[in-house]
């Protein structure tokens, strides 16, 4: 096939969270392959690109990294335009932050407004299930996600790897077919 002919896009995706429940290091696994066990604290918002192919797509994911902790949160609803998709990742051991994806997913909303918010994309992340204390039942989390027009739901581990290109790959292929 001719390269040159395959169409590219560019799809811009925002990660957000409470702090520490792994969005740093599902980006990390995904486009580095590396994880870090030491928390560093996210500060305001950077991005990092993987390319992809998905059908005779080539597609560039854009994945805006955002601060989860509060007091280092500094983004404009400027920056959520124009988003083509987002993760709402909280941590299975921590309850608190299940019960906050439902102020993630509206403030995303509210700040990004969409032209679609009944069927904007997002994708739901259950990360850490490596660790064994884990507090948010699967089926809870499966239940919220089809509360709000059954957003596709992963559980992960970014320490082993485990589920991460499942899941940005469903992150691409949700945003493209929203296109
Ligand atoms: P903020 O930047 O403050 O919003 O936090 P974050 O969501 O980016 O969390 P980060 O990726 O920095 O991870 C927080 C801590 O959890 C770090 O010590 C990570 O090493 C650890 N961690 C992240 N993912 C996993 C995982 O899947 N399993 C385990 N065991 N630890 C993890
Ligand atoms: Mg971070």
């Amino acid at each position: 096939m001719d390269f040159s002919m395959k169409r590219r896009t560019l799809l811009k995706v925002i990660v957000l969270g409470d702090g520490g429940v792994g969005k740093t290091s599902l980006m990390n696994q995904y486009v580095y392959n590396k994880f870090n066990p030491l928390y560093k604290a996210t500060i305001g918002a950077d991005f990092v690109t993987k390319e992809l192919q998905i059908d005779d797509k080539l597609v560039t994911l854009q994945i805006w990294d955002t601060a989860g902790q509060e007091r280092f949160q500094s983004l404009g609803s400027a920056f959520y335009r124009g988003a083509d998709c987002c993760v709402l990742v909280f941590d299975v051991n921590i309850q608190r932050s299940f019960e906050m994806l439902s102020n993630w997913h509206e403030e995303f909303l509210k700040q990004a407004d969409p032209s679609n918010p009944e069927s904007f994309p997002f994708v739901v992340i259950g990360n850490k299930i490596d660790l064994d204390c884990r507090m948010v039942p699967e089926e809870k989390a499966r239940d919220w996600c089809a509360s709000r027009g059954n957003i596709p739901y992963f559980e992960t581990s970014a320490k082993e790897g485990y589920n991460v290109d499942e899941a940005f790959l469903c992150v691409a292929k949700t945003a493209v077919a929203s296109e």
